[in-house]
């Protein structure tokens, strides 16, 4: 006899507007203002932007995203043994869903809460995810945590495992990465955090893994104009801008920069801001660590119970900590 098919749950979702457009442009028109004008990398990722970086973890250069598989494939039983099952599932920066869908199995969760600034791409993705998990509750969060990290009512109490996959928290500076750290404690409420960071290594590795052949992430880099066009009614001009990314090796992050490739004046609203050919507009920085420098970090934020695990290369790193 067949089984009568489970009714799929519907993934509940909620949009919170931490700022309103007019704070967001204010915020936009600063940035370009500034001298070296900056953007915040988050801009990087409207729905053709969250598409364009899936399509970068695809790249043979880009190491990063299958690197850190690779570790939770061969892991997940060690790191599964040490996470209670019945815990919510925090995804930060959930994107594809596709890290986190993939533990399901062994870490047990009650519970999935996505977290994602793109949000149309996070509830397209958890709606088909649904489909493939229908018993799990799942809770989709339209959300900008790069300010400030609190959830709503909505997703539930702890105890809760919150995970940070990625390398992601390499977007922040060191400084800002702690404080980040501190409020992640928090909301895990005697949880732990399950977190991935990218590692200092060869600087050619780093470069190519930020400049690959297809040119991808530089389509990565240039869209981010098209997202500040609809944001502030800016007229950039994509073909006027080159992709560069290098290794700062004194702050040891890969920096990813928009130079004129020739003078440009960018109008909005009753302002504007001329580039000279060469000059810049920084929009990305990706921090990586030693192990011993994120362990500390981690430390730092208040965290206990540390494990690690590397791949063979010593490219990457997870970390599992208690809150
Ligand atoms: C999503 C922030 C982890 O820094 O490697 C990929 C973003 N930028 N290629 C990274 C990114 C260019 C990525 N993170």
């Amino acid at each position: 006899m067949n089984q009568a098919p489970i009714p799929p749950r519907t993934p509940r979702f909620v949009q919170l507007h931490q700022s309103d457009d007019g704070a967001v442009r204010a915020e936009l028109a600063r940035g370009l203002l500034n001298d070296p004008a900056h953007l915040h990398p988050k801009h990087l990722y409207d729905a053709l932007g969250s598409r364009l970086f899936d399509a970068i973890t695809e790249l043979p250069e880009y190491y990063p995203t299958r690197t850190e598989a690779g570790i939770f494939a061969r892991y997940a039983p060690e790191i599964a043994a040490q996470v209670a099952p019945g815990l919510t599932l925090v995804d930060l920066g959930a994107g594809n869903c596709q890290k986190a869908a993939r533990l399901f199995e062994v870490l047990r969760p009650a519970r999935y809460v996505a977290v994602d600034i793109s949000t149309n791409f996070l509830q397209a993705t958890l709606a088909h995810l649904q489909r493939q998990h229908p018993t799990l509750d799942m809770v989709g969060v339209g959300l900008d945590f790069s300010a400030r990290l609190a959830l709503p009512p909505l997703a539930g109490a702890g105890p809760r495992l919150v995970f940070y996959p990625g390398s992601s928290i390499g977007n922040f500076t060191p400084l800002e990465a702690l404080a980040f750290l501190r409020q992640a404690r928090e909301l895990a409420q005697g949880g732990g955090l399950l977190i991935g960071v990218d590692l200092v290594k060869p600087l050619a590795l780093l470069e190519r893994a930020y400049d690959d052949a297809l040119g991808v992430t530089a389509a990565f880099n240039r869209n981010m104009l098209l997202h500040i066009n609809r944001l502030l009614g800016s007229d950039f001009e994509v073909s006027q801008w080159r992709h560069r990314a290098l290794f700062n090796a004194a702050d040891a992050r890969i920096e990813m920069h928009l130079d004129a490739l020739q003078d440009v004046t960018v109008r909005w609203r009753g302002a504007q801001r001329q580039f000279r050919q060469g000059q810049s507009i920084h929009t990305e920085n990706s921090y990586k660590y030693t192990p011993a420098q994120f362990e500390a970090l981690l430390r730092e934020a208040g965290f206990s119970k540390l494990h690690q695990w590397r791949d063979a290369q010593d490219w990457f790193a997870v970390f599992l900590a208690c809150a």
